[in-house]
């Protein structure tokens, strides 16, 4: 896939160009259209749901930040979103979404969902 090569492009750009290990790189989310991205979305949603404290019906992504700890292969994504909160008469709101990529072992961990701070 595409974007699978690109981020390991910029996984190597950034390895290759920064030398302190520690500090995070930020990236904003410039193509919300990308499959990847619209995934992670739906995800957090989902295991928002298996909490079981509110419903969520995921519509979509509209943005977000990622930030990579080079040189591990650890992705914090941080994605707005939208969707509907079934627990609270269906109303459509945008909520920020905190999930984490090994991408070394391709795992998706489910972090946080909480309402948009505005
Ligand atoms: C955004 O991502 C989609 C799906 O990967 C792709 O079709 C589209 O060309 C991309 N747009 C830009 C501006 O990169
Ligand atoms: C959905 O609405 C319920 C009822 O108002 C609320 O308790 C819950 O926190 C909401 N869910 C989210 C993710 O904000
Ligand atoms: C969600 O965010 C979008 C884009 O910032 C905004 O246009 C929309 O009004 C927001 N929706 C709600 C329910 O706050």
């Amino acid at each position: 896939m595409a974007s699978k090569h690109l981020l390991v492009l910029v996984l190597f750009v950034i390895g290759a160009t920064i030398t302190q290990a520690t500090m995070p790189v930020t990236i904003p989310i410039s193509n919300v259209t990308d499959p990847k991205i619209q995934y992670i979305g739906s995800f957090a949603v989902d295991e928002y749901n298996k909490l079981g404290q509110s419903h969520l019906i995921f519509k979509e992504v509209i943005g977000g930040h990622v930030f990579f700890y080079p040189p591990s292969a650890a992705v914090d994504y941080y994605v707005d979103l939208m969707a509907i909160n079934c627990s609270h008469s269906g109303a459509l709101g945008n909520y920020t979404a905190q999930v984490l990529e090994v991408s070394s072992i391709k795992t998706y961990y489910f972090k946080e969902l909480k309402p948009k701070q505005t």
